[in-house]
Formats: structure tokens, sequence, C-alpha cells
């Protein structure tokens, strides 16, 4: 890259490196833990269940339940085969928010097409809700109230926050309206006081709205779609997709943006891999470690 720049510590600064991010959040959160379960004689735990047999979610699945003990929370795994009804997957969604041993509960998605997501999504207390998907945390994101936010835009945010301070003011531009990411970061921006334009497939000008961007935050799920000449010089690019293609014969994991053109343009931007991903679990063991905190009764340690 032309104007690829390395400082004394060998890393790119205008590189926003998650990966090193997620790893500290993570340190922090084990010392949480230890001094809980110190000072208040508690483990949070997390439960996670996932119904069926989709590879890319079962190597999830598995990060997930590693990455919670490894935080030294207890972790409960619970895999149904695909044949599982909505009925007994609501069933045990009731045991587990009626076990005061369980902080949190995540459904891994994609369910299998007999089960509906939102019904299972909505039938988890709300306050075990470590997704932040039930519509009662969508509510309480969007009118100022104490919920459980999601986790990627979640880390999105922490990401944008480090770099930038105070966000009050700026322009953000989120490409992506689902429910998951596009909705509640622009939701989260706008908490910080940005002026926030969510863009999507029916945006007459994308690149237009993308140039007055301060903020990009690319949400689309198409490889490479967001270019570097639609980036106003200085703009921080954050890119939460992660699309899998075939590049001279090989595999290769790119975002939604065009990262080499969008480099040189970009006042900061995160890589695919080792941005947005990895922050994405360090921030349930987060959103874990609050809903304990609160079911209890307790502050959140320093
Ligand atoms: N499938 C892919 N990403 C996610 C996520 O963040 N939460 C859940 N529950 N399922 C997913």
């Amino acid at each position: 890259m032309s104007d690829r720049k390395i400082d004394a510590l060998g890393t790119d600064p205008k590189v926003i490196d998650g990966k090193a991010f997620a790893v500290k959040l993570r340190e922090k959160i084990a010392r949480q833990v230890k001094q809980l379960q110190a000072e208040r004689g508690f483990t949070p735990g997390l439960a996670v269940v996932l119904v069926g047999e989709d590879p890319a979610s079962k190597v999830y699945v598995r990060n997930k339940g590693e990455q919670t003990k490894e935080c030294g929370m207890a972790s409960f795994e619970h895999k149904l085969p695909a044949t599982t009804t909505q009925a007994e997957l609501l069933a045990l969604i009731d045991q587990l928010n009626k076990d005061p041993k369980v902080n949190g509960i995540l459904c891994q998605l994609p369910v299998p097409q007999q089960i509906d997501p939102q019904a299972i999504i909505n039938a988890i207390d709300p306050d075990k809700d470590v997704d932040g998907f039930h519509v009662v945390n969508a509510g309480r994101l969007a009118t100022g109230g104490q919920g459980l936010v999601p986790c990627t835009p979640y880390g999105c945010l922490l990401l944008l926050k480090d770099r930038l301070g105070d966000l009050s003011g700026k322009h953000a531009v989120v490409i992506g309206r689902s429910n998951i990411v596009g909705k509640p970061m622009a939701q989260l921006l706008l908490n910080e006081s940005c002026t926030v334009t969510i863009a999507h497939s029916k945006t007459r000008d994308l690149p237009g709205e993308v140039r007055r961007a301060d903020i990009v935050v690319a949400a689309v799920g198409r490889p490479e779609m967001v270019k570097g000449d639609w980036i106003k010089d200085g703009a921080v690019v954050i890119d939460v997709g992660i699309n899998r293609i075939e590049r001279d014969g090989k595999g290769k994991l790119v975002g939604d943006v065009d990262y080499a053109s969008a480099y040189p343009k970009a006042g900061a931007i995160t890589p695919v891999p080792g941005g947005v991903g990895p922050m994405t679990i360090a921030l349930l063991l987060n959103n874990t470690l609050i809903a304990a905190c609160r079911q209890h009764g307790v502050k959140l340690p320093d």
C-alpha cells in the first residue's frame, strides 16, 4: 500500500486492531469475574443453544464456549438435533430463564425452518438476552432505557470511541438496516449525538451519501462493495462484513469495503479479518457480565 505507515511498535496506526482491543477487553472481563467471585461469591454464566448441524454455527458456538470459560465464567452448552420442534426449544428457553446460574442466554441463529427465530428471541427473559435482540431491548435502546445492546454494533461503537473520542456532531452513514447490526448501530450513533444516515439497497445515491460521512459503518454482506473514491479524506471506516470469496484460485475473507482502495483515503479503517469480528464475542461476554451483576443487584467491578 503506497502510504502505509508503520510505527515503532511495528503496527500501522491507521489500522484499527479489533483483535488486540478484544484481547484487552477479555482480560478486563476475566479480572472482573475474579473480583465478583472473591467479593460477591457468584460466577456469571452463559448458556448457548445450538439447534442443528450448521458448520459455521458449530464453530461460532465452540468459540463462544471456549472464550466464556477462558474468562472464568460458567459455560452451559445445549446442542439439540435439527428436528427439534419450536415447542421443545421454547421449553428449554423456559428452563434457562428460570435457572439462577444462567445469567445470559443465546440461541445461535439461523435456526431450522420449522422454528420461528423471532418467537425464540422474544421468549428469552429480556434481562438474560445477551444478544440484545429481544423486542424489549430494541425498545430500551431506542428510548434510552437500561437494556442489553447487540454485540456487534456495541463493539463497533467501542472501536469508534477509542479512535475518535467524542462522536458528537459527526456525520455517520450506516450501510445496512438489519435488526442485528444496521438499526442498533444507527441508534447507538444517534445516542452519541451523531447525525445519522441509514443507507440500504434502495438508497438512490449511495456513493454520494458515503462521501459526506465522517464515520462509515458497512454492514450489507456484499464483498468489497464500498469503494475508495466514496470515502471522504480522513473518514473512519468500520467494516462489519465477513464474505468468503475465491481469488486467484484461493478462498479469501473480505469485508463489505474494498480495503485496497479505501485504505489510502480513510483516517482509520478496520481490516477483515481482525477488525470488528473478534469484538463480537468479547461484547457477548461483557453483556453476560453486565446481566449477571444486574441480576445479583451489584455494581459492575471497575
Ligand atoms: N448468528 C450469527 N451471528 C449471531 C449472533 O450474533 N447471535 C446469534 N444468536 N446468532 C448469530
